[in-house]
């Protein structure tokens, strides 16, 4: 056991250590143009949600476009609330497969540019256009050589009104299934490409009876996430997830308001392996927190930390993180309490914003990789105070419900459990690639 434990402990203090020297990038311009410095980072990092058709409020493709918002540009990205991405950079693992965050250098150049004016520079260094598509694409299926995805799952219609406040949208729809299918890939999209101005945010959550499920057998658990940007969900390799007969997709779809009249839908496609082939290891999501009347307490004008304990009965490697409050939502981490008695924090998510249900994916090398007896603790705080913007009453006691003005308190987690022998050979393997990648940085 204790080998596996200095194994574990030591896979993460090396995923913490090489990430965090390799972020490094080029170095801040000392008087950045528009067209040099920070066109590249818009068209990289804003383009996806600033465009004509998707959802944010205004275009940040041009000089003239972007020129306006310099002042709130700067204020947004400086306090790292644009792009939208939580995590705490102070804290825990900081490599992931769909970081969206500006790095440092480029948040500096930023606030440069503006401070000096947000300068244009020469017209001849601006970088060509960056291409967006204009035509509806199943991605992963172009990659495999067919046309569509194995099982395409559509919610039903939706018809966001011009000028509408956010609505959420949550029909349950069957997904037709006869019999166990192990799925390699899900890729969630809007239904056409006037619905990605209104489509905030998709999630999916799988309904089924399972008694092989880590938590209680009746518990929903998230299938994938759709947010502007994210593209395919592949299982890492040889993983899957198990879609069982009956099962149920339960869509919690954000629509925003979209300036004019748009009706669509959220399609959800799912990519089976092969029939007779299983994958050696499965995934499950797991909603971590508590849940039900009683769960949650917020008194009138107060600050709560609430928490959760989650024991793995296996070793583990702990895929994804996705934290879940409402209005009064301040921030959540991930922990893992190691059978040593070690605390080591895998995730913070501070100032969550309501607006944004992110899914933090991890990158390969970086996926914490637990031994058995881990115990996972998600921490929780609520911030029922008139400081948190958005909180709509501060003067009452908040409990645990559906509605938005109720409370929740959970984490969706994506756990693959390992045998022993997996993870041991798991992290000697993680351990041999991030060895042999820093005698190369050093050579
Ligand atoms: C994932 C989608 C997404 C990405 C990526 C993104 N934004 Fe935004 N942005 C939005 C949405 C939606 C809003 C409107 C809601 C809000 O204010 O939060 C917004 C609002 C803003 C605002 C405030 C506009 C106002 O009304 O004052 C600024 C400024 C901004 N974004 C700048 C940026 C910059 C600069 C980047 C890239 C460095 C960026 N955003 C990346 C979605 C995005």
């Amino acid at each position: 056991m204790s080998r596996d434990v200095r194994f574990g402990l030591s896979a993460l203090g090396i995923a913490f250590g090489v990430f965090s020297a390799s972020a490094v990038a080029a170095e801040v311009p000392a008087s950045p143009t528009y067209t040099r410095d920070v066109a590249p980072i818009f068209q990289e990092k804003c383009e996806a949600c600033h465009r004509p058709d998707s959802i944010a409020p205004m275009s940040l493709r041009t000089y003239a476009e972007a020129r306006p918002w310099a002042r709130s540009i700067r204020a947004r990205v400086d306090a790292r609330q644009m792009p939208p991405w939580h995590i705490d950079k102070a804290l825990g693992i900081q490599k992931f497969k769909n970081d969206r965050s500006l790095n440092d250098d480029q948040i500096e150049t930023i606030v440069k540019w503006v401070d000096q004016g947000a300068p244009q520079g020469d017209p001849k260094d601006m970088p060509a256009a960056r291409v967006w598509p204009t035509t509806q694409e199943w991605e992963y299926a172009k990659v495999l050589g067919q046309k569509e995805p194995d099982l395409i799952i559509r919610s039903t219609p939706w018809t966001q009104k011009a000028g509408a406040n956010d609505t959420w949208h949550t029909p349950i729809v069957a997904t037709g299934l006869t019999e166990p299918r192990w799925v390699r890939a899900v890729e969630t999209r809007p239904g056409t490409i006037k619905g990605r101005k209104i489509t905030h945010h998709a999630n999916a959550d799988i309904l089924q009876i399972d008694p092989d499920a880590p938590a209680a057998a009746m518990t929903p658990g998230r299938f994938t996430e759709w947010a502007v940007g994210k593209g395919v969900e592949l299982m890492r390799p040889d993983s899957g997830m198990l879609m069982l007969p009956g099962s149920r997709i339960g869509w919690d779809i954000h629509y925003s308001n979209g300036g004019e009249d748009i009706t669509d839908v959220v399609e959800l496609g799912i990519y089976f392996y092969p029939k007779g082939q299983e994958p050696k290891h499965r995934q499950h999501l797991v909603r971590m927190g508590k849940t039900g009347p009683g769960a949650i307490d917020i008194a009138p004008n107060s600050l709560q930390l609430t928490e959760f304990y989650f024991p793995l009965r296996q070793a583990a490697r702990i895929e994804s993180f996705q934290p879940h409050m409402h209005l009064r939502g301040k921030a959540q981490s991930l922990e893992a309490v190691l059978p040593t008695g070690q605390t080591v924090v895998l995730s913070h998510v501070a100032e969550f914003d309501f607006m944004w249900h992110s899914a933090y994916v991890y990158a390969d090398d970086a996926a914490p990789l637990l031994p058995k007896g881990t115990i996972i603790k998600v921490k929780t705080w609520h911030d029922n105070t008139a400081a948190k913007r958005g909180n709509p009453d501060p003067n009452v006691w908040v409990g645990y419900g559906g509605r938005t003005v109720d409370e929740m308190a959970h984490a969706w987690v994506n756990v693959t459990y390992l045998s022993d022998q997996d993870y041991d050979a798991e992290v000697r393997a993680r351990q041999d690639r991030l060895t042999r990648s820093t005698q190369q940085q050093q050579q």
